[in-house]
């Protein structure tokens, strides 16, 4: 028996306090089952189709990485959406066959006492790419967004500060010709509690658990109408959101991946090959619930 982490949190939220319905969903499912009831399919996509289809955006993904090399490209991609909703997943993916020095994953930690006093932006712009790399940010300046907001660590004032100066920031970012891509994952409720129970009962997991995923676990709907006000101040016309319903992690590997190739042009893309980024799942912000 190992102990598990956080006393076992995880396990007593979803037995004691957790919506009957979503209890249920997760207790009772099958291990492909698709928990979300909106969620257009009902059961994961399949091994095989996915590696082979994978295995064609892999090569696209290769011939982009050759492509920011040679031109001197520089391409931010950020990635957001709640906790487990597969931003670590999808970045591996991504990376697979990449140099890390071309593609190279920032993910901060919540900002030191000194970073706390500067320019909210300050640190990441530390971090935006040089000529010939790909930045993927696993989280970023969008946490006083959501999580900030949610758990207090900002002030309301220090947020409408943040929403103001977003579109402009990231209007400079663009006019700068650095391409970004912006991508939210969104993971429904039970899915969300089976990755958290998965990662409390392995070994291999449990350090991906934190005492935000745990306080987190009641402030679901705090989290949803931080998430609406973010999307909806922040989806502009220089710099749009990508949404893609992550409940099934196969599938929405694919669609973040096609969104990447789509948005770069490289030598030897073959947009037959990307294709369209499943519109049932993969969109705007009007695909968020
Ligand atoms: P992750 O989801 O990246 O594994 P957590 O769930 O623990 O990490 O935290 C979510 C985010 O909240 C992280 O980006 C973390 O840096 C940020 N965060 C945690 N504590 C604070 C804090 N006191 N002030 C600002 N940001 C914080
Ligand atoms: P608002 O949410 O109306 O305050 O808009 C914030 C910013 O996002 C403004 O610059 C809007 O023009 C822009 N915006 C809002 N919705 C969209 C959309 N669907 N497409 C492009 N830009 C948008
Ligand atoms: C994710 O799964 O979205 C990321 O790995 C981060 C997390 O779950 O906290």
């Amino acid at each position: 028996m190992t102990d598990l982490p956080f006393d076992g949190a995880i396990s007593r939220y979803l037995d004691q306090d957790a919506p009957d319905a979503i209890r249920k969903a997760v207790r009772e499912a099958d291990k492909d089952d698709i928990l979300a009831p909106s969620y257009p399919y009902r059961e994961e996509m399949k091994r095989k189709a996915y590696e082979a289809e994978m295995d064609e955006l892999q090569r696209q993904l290769v011939r982009l990485q050759a492509d920011i090399k040679a031109t001197g490209k520089r391409v931010v991609v950020v990635f957001e959406g709640r906790d487990a909703a597969g931003k670590g997943g999808t970045i591996n993916a991504m990376r697979e066959n990449l140099n890390p020095r071309v593609a190279n994953v920032v993910a901060l930690a919540k900002p030191s006492d000194r970073e706390a006093t500067q320019w909210y932006f300050q640190r990441y712009v530390d971090w935006l790419p040089a000529a010939g790399e790909m930045v993927l940010f696993d989280r970023s300046w969008y946490n006083r967004g959501v999580v900030e907001h949610v758990f207090g660590f900002c002030t309301p004032d220090q947020r409408q500060h943040f929403f103001a100066q977003l579109p402009p920031f990231e209007q400079m970012i663009v006019e700068e010709g650095i391409i970004l891509v912006k991508l939210w994952l969104n993971v429904g409720r039970a899915e969300q509690l089976r990755r958290f129970l998965a990662r409390e009962t392995d070994p291999l997991k449990q350090w991906k658990l934190s005492p935000i995923d745990i306080d987190g676990l009641a402030k679901w709907d705090d989290y949803s109408a931080a998430i609406i006000e973010t999307l909806s101040r922040s989806h502009t016309g220089h710099a749009p959101w990508t949404v893609i319903r992550s409940d099934d992690k196969k599938r929405a590997r694919i669609a973040a991946i096609q969104t990447i190739l789509q948005r770069v042009d490289y030598a030897g893309k073959d947009a037959a090959l990307i294709g369209i980024p499943d519109p049932a799942i993969c969109g705007g912000p009007e695909l968020w619930d």
